[in-house]
C-alpha cells in the first residue's frame, strides 16, 4: 500500500511532460525517471549508424553535464547509463518506425531503419526538460511509426528569397515534428533560384527583378528595389545533405510550362512571341509561358533537369504544371503546328504532350515526376504523381486512375492563408485556415475505397511567399499549422484528439520561445460564427476557441473586454447595429488579442434567405446566412465572409417577414480579376408580396470596371415581403485577363435592404 501513492504521483508528473507532437502510436508510461545530472555514453551496435549517434550527441549535449561519448559496442556487455541505438532492430517495425525505452538505468532506441532511428531521436529531443522542468526524463516505452509516407512542407523561395541558413532552420523545424519531405519551389515568374551551369543566364538574369509588389494586390503598388538571389549548386548540395542527415527528402520544383517568366527573361527565344520578357515584380498568373512547339525548349529543360537530378537524389522531381494559360499557344504558329503534327485536339492536350515528353525524359533517368493537379487536364502522364491543390478532386481522380497523389487542398493545407481573425493578422493572400481546421484534415478522401486509398501518399503544407518577406514571417505562417498537419500525417487516426493536441501545443510554444522560432499564437483568437434563428431579424453569434484553452469574455457596448466582462456560455443574440468584442482568458489573464465584429442592421439582416445553387464548397464557410448576417465582408478576402460560386446563375431570395417599404436593395460583389474573381455580368432585383409572383424592379450592370468591392443596387420606392436577386455571371473569363476562357469565380456579400 505504501508504494501506491508515490507511484501514482510519479505517473501524473511524468505524463505532464510527455507532450509529444506528433503523438506516438503507442505510449506506455512507467514509474521512475532517468537522471540527466549524471554523464551518459551513447553506444551503437554498428558503425553505419554513427551519423545518427552524432545527431543524438548534439541533441543531448545541452541537457547533460558533459558531452556524451559515442562508442561502437558489439555484444551484450553494455556500460551503465548508456543510450543504446540499434538498427535494424529485432522487433518488427515498419519504415521509419522505432521503439524507445527509457528506464532509470538507461535508454534504448531500436528502429527499422536509420530514418526510424532519427525519428526516435526527435522524440527523445522533445522529451528533454525545458528550463523550468526537473533534470530527468520520464520512464516509458514508446512504439511508434508514421501513418503516411509523404509528410511534406513546401517553401516558395521565388516570390521572396530565403538564404541557406534559414532553409536549414526550416528543415530543422520539419525534422523536429517528423516531417520527411521538403518541397523546394525553386523557379517562378518572379525569380529563378537555382544555378544551372549549362544555362548561366537563368540566374544571371532570371534571379533578379527590378522591384516587388508591395501591400495588398488591389493597390497594384510596386517598389523599385533591385531584388533577388539564388542558390549555387554547392549550396544546393549543402542543403540536400543537411536534409538527408535528418532523413528528409528534398523535392525540387522546376515550373513548366507556366510560371516561366524568369526563365523567359533570360532566354526569350523559349517563349512563343520571342519577348522581350521581364522577371515579374508582381504576383499572379501570366500569359507568357514556355512555347510547346519549339524543340529547343525541351532541350533546355532537359539540360536543366539533368543538372537538377544530379543535385537531388530523391525519387520525385516536381515539374509544376499549374496555372498555365493557353493564350500564347492559341496564336503561336509553332504550337499550332505541333498540335497538328501530333493530332492534339486542343491546348489542354498540348499541355499534356508537354508534360508527357518531360516525364519520358525524367523516367529515362530512373526518376518520377509529380505535378500540380492541372496535369490531369488533357490526359495524365503515364507514371506521374499528382499534387492535389484545387480541392481534393485531383487527388481522387489520380487515385482512381492508380496514380499516387499528395493532398494539399487550399482549405486545410495552404499556410499562406489567414490563420486567425484577419483584423489581428499580418496581410495575407486571403483564405482562412486555422490550426484547428488543419488539425481536422483527413487526407484520405471519402470517395476512395480501401484499395484506391493506398495511392494517397500523404499531405503537405504549402508556404507561398507573395506576402511573406522575412524568415520570422515564414515561421509564423508555418507553425503551428505544420505541427497540426504533422500529427494528422503521423499519428494513427483514432488517436487524434484536438483538446490533447492544443494542450501539448503549449509546451511547443514554450520550446519555440527558447529556440528563437516565431510560432503564431493566433490559436488564442476567438472564432465567430453567425446564425439565424426562428425569431427572424436576429443574429446569433457563436464564439469559440480551441477546446480547453480558456474562457471567452465579451462586451456588446464597444468597450474592451476584460476578465470581469460577461463570460460567454451560449450564443449571443444581436438585434441591432453595434460592435461585439471578445477575447480569451485563463485564470484572469488575457491569452490573445481582442476580436470584434461590427453589425449593421437593416431590413434584411437576420432574415430567412434561400440561395440557389449552394456556394462552391471552397467558399461556403459562412453558409447562405453570411449574406444577411449584418457583417459586410472586408477587403481581406476570407472565406467565412465571402461566398463564392464557380458556375451558373445564382438566385438569392430574402424574406423580410412582412411586407415592407424600402428605398434601396443591393448586393455586394468582389472584383479581383487577377484571382479569376469577376463581378457578375448583371443582377436583376425583383420583389414579391408572397414569394410566388415577382415583379422586376431593375437590372444592374457592374457600376465600375475597376477591381474592388462593388454593390449592385436598385434605388427607388420599393415595396414587398420577398426580395430576389438574380445574379448572372460571366460564362468565361474574357480575353486579356488571367485565366481567360475558364469559368470565373463570383464572390458575393452582403445583401442590403433599407
Ligand atoms: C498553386 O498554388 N498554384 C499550386
Ligand atoms: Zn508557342
Amino acid at each position: 500500500m505504501r508504494f501506491v501513492l508515490p507511484f501514482l504521483l510519479l505517473c501524473t508528473t511524468a505524463s505532464a511532460q510527455v507532450d509529444l507532437i506528433p503523438a506516438p502510436a503507442n505510449l506506455d508510461l512507467q514509474p521512475g525517471r532517468f537522471d540527466l545530472d549524471q554523464p551518459v555514453t551513447i553506444v551503437v551496435d554498428n558503425a553505419a549508424i554513427l551519423p545518427e549517434a552524432e545527431m543524438l550527441r548534439k541533441v543531448l549535449s545541452n541537457a547533460l553535464p558533459s558531452e556524451p561519448d559515442v562508442q561502437v559496442v558489439q555484444g551484450p556487455a553494455l556500460p551503465k547509463r548508456t543510450v543504446f541505438l540499434a538498427v535494424p532492430s529485432d522487433a518488427e517495425l515498419p519504415a521509419e518506425g522505432y521503439k524507445l525505452r527509457i528506464n532509470p538505468e538507461g535508454i534504448s532506441l531500436n528502429a527499422a531503419d536509420r530514418a526510424g532511428l532519427f525519428r526516435g531521436i526527435t522524440t527523445l529531443e522533445q522529451l528533454l526538460p525545458g528550463k523550468a522542468d526537473a533534470r530527468s526524463l520520464p520512464c516509458l516505452n514508446i512504439t511508434d511509426h508514421p501513418r503516411f509516407p509523404w509528410r511534406g512542407m513546401h517553401l516558395d523561395v521565388c516570390r521572396h528569397f530565403f538564404d541557406v541558413d534559414f532553409v536549414k532552420k526550416y528543415i530543422d523545424l520539419l525534422a523536429r515534428y517528423k516531417m520527411n519531405t521538403f518541397h523546394w519551389h525553386l523557379t517562378d515568374d518572379q525569380g529563378w533560384r537555382i544555378e544551372i551551369k549549362n544555362h548561366p543566364k537563368l540566374t544571371e538574369v532570371g534571379a533578379w527583378r527590378s522591384g516587388s509588389q508591395v501591400g495588398p494586390y488591389s493597390r497594384r503598388q510596386y517598389d523599385s528595389t533591385h531584388y533577388g538571389g539564388f542558390y549555387t549548386q554547392e549550396q544546393i548540395k549543402e542543403v540536400v545533405a543537411y536534409a538527408a542527415a535528418r532523413h528528409i527528402t528534398v523535392v525540387p520544383e522546376i515550373e513548366m510550362p507556366g510560371h516561366a517568366l524568369a526563365a523567359l527573361a533570360a532566354y526569350p527565344a523559349l517563349g512563343c512571341t520571342g519577348g522581350p520578357y521581364e522577371v515579374q515584380k508582381g504576383w499572379g498568373v501570366f500569359d507568357d509561358v514556355f512555347c510547346a512547339g519549339n524543340d529547343s525548349v525541351f532541350t533546355m529543360l532537359q539540360d536543366v533537369l539533368t543538372e537538377v537530378m544530379e543535385l537531388f537524389p530523391g525519387k520525385y522531381i516536381h515539374i509544376g504544371g499549374d496555372e498555365c494559360p493557353k493564350e500564347r499557344w492559341k496564336t503561336c504558329a509553332k504550337c499550332q503546328a505541333r498540335m497538328k503534327a501530333k493530332g492534339l485536339k486542343d491546348e489542354h492536350e498540348l499541355q499534356s504532350y508537354f508534360i508527357q515528353r518531360i516525364e519520358k525524359f525524367v523516367n529515362g533517368k530512373g526518376r518520377k515526376i509529380i505535378g500540380w493537379d492541372e496535369i490531369l487536364e488533357g490526359g495524365l502522364a503515364p507514371n506521374a504523381a499528382v499534387m492535389s491543390w484545387r480541392g481534393t478532386e485531383g487527388g481522387v481522380a489520380a487515385a482512381k486512375e492508380k496514380h499516387f497523389a499528395v493532398m494539399t487542398p487550399g482549405s486545410h493545407c495552404y499556410f499562406d492563408h489567414y490563420q486567425g481573425d484577419p483584423a489581428n493578422e499580418p496581410l495575407a493572400i486571403g483564405g482562412f485556415t486555422t490550426v484547428q481546421k488543419t488539425y481536422s484534415y483527413e487526407p484520405v478522401p471519402t470517395e476512395l475505397n480501401a484499395e484506391e486509398a493506398k495511392y494517397i501518399l500523404g499531405a503537405q503544407g504549402n508556404v507561398w511567399t507573395e506576402y511573406i518577406l522575412t524568415p520570422e514571417h515564414v515561421e509564423y505562417m508555418a507553425a503551428p499549422r505544420m505541427l497540426a498537419l504533422a500529427e494528422v500525417l503521423w499519428t494513427p487516426k483514432d488517436l487524434r484528439d484536438e483538446a490533447s493536441f492544443v494542450r501539448r501545443l503549449e509546451r511547443a510554444f514554450t520550446w519555440a520561445g527558447t529556440a528563437g522560432i516565431n510560432f503564431s499564437r493566433s490559436i488564442y483568437n476567438v472564432g465567430y460564427r453567425m446564425n439565424g434563428s426562428k425569431k427572424r431579424g436576429l443574429v446569433y453569434v457563436t464564439m469559440e476557441a480551441a477546446p480547453g484553452l480558456g474562457e471567452i469574455h465579451f462586451t456588446t457596448d464597444g468597450s474592451e473586454p476584460g476578465a470581469g466582462s460577461p463570460l460567454y456560455v451560449s450564443p449571443v443574440e444581436v438585434n441591432a447595429s453595434g460592435t461585439l468584442k471578445a477575447a480569451l482568458f485563463r485564470d484572469g489573464q488575457r491569452l490573445g488579442p481582442t476580436g470584434s465584429r461590427a453589425f449593421n442592421f437593416d431590413l434584411g439582416t437576420g432574415r430567412a434567405i434561400t440561395v440557389q445553387p449552394a456556394p462552391n464548397d471552397r467558399y461556403d464557410d459562412g453558409g447562405p446566412f453570411a449574406l444577411v448576417d449584418g457583417i459586410s465582408a472586408g477587403d481581406k478576402r476570407v472565406n467565412h465572409e465571402w461566398l463564392g460560386w464557380r458556375d451558373g446563375r445564382i438566385t438569392i431570395t430574402v424574406d423580410l417577414g412582412e411586407e415592407r417599404a424600402f428605398r434601396h436593395a443591393g448586393i455586394g460583389a468582389l472584383a479581383e480579376r487577377h484571382s479569376w474573381i469577376h463581378p457578375p455580368r448583371r443582377v436583376e432585383v425583383a420583389v414579391s408580396p408572397d414569394g410566388n409572383s415577382f415583379t422586376s424592379v431593375g437590372k444592374v450592370t457592374p457600376p465600375t470596371d475597376k477591381d474592388g468591392q462593388l454593390e449592385f443596387a436598385v434605388n427607388g420606392d420599393l415595396r414587398g415581403r420577398f426580395v430576389r436577386f438574380t445574379v448572372d455571371v460571366l460564362e468565361r473569363i474574357p480575353d486579356g485577363h488571367a485565366g481567360a476562357g475558364n469559368p470565373p469565380w463570383t464572390f458575393l456579400d452582403e445583401v442590403h435592404i433599407r
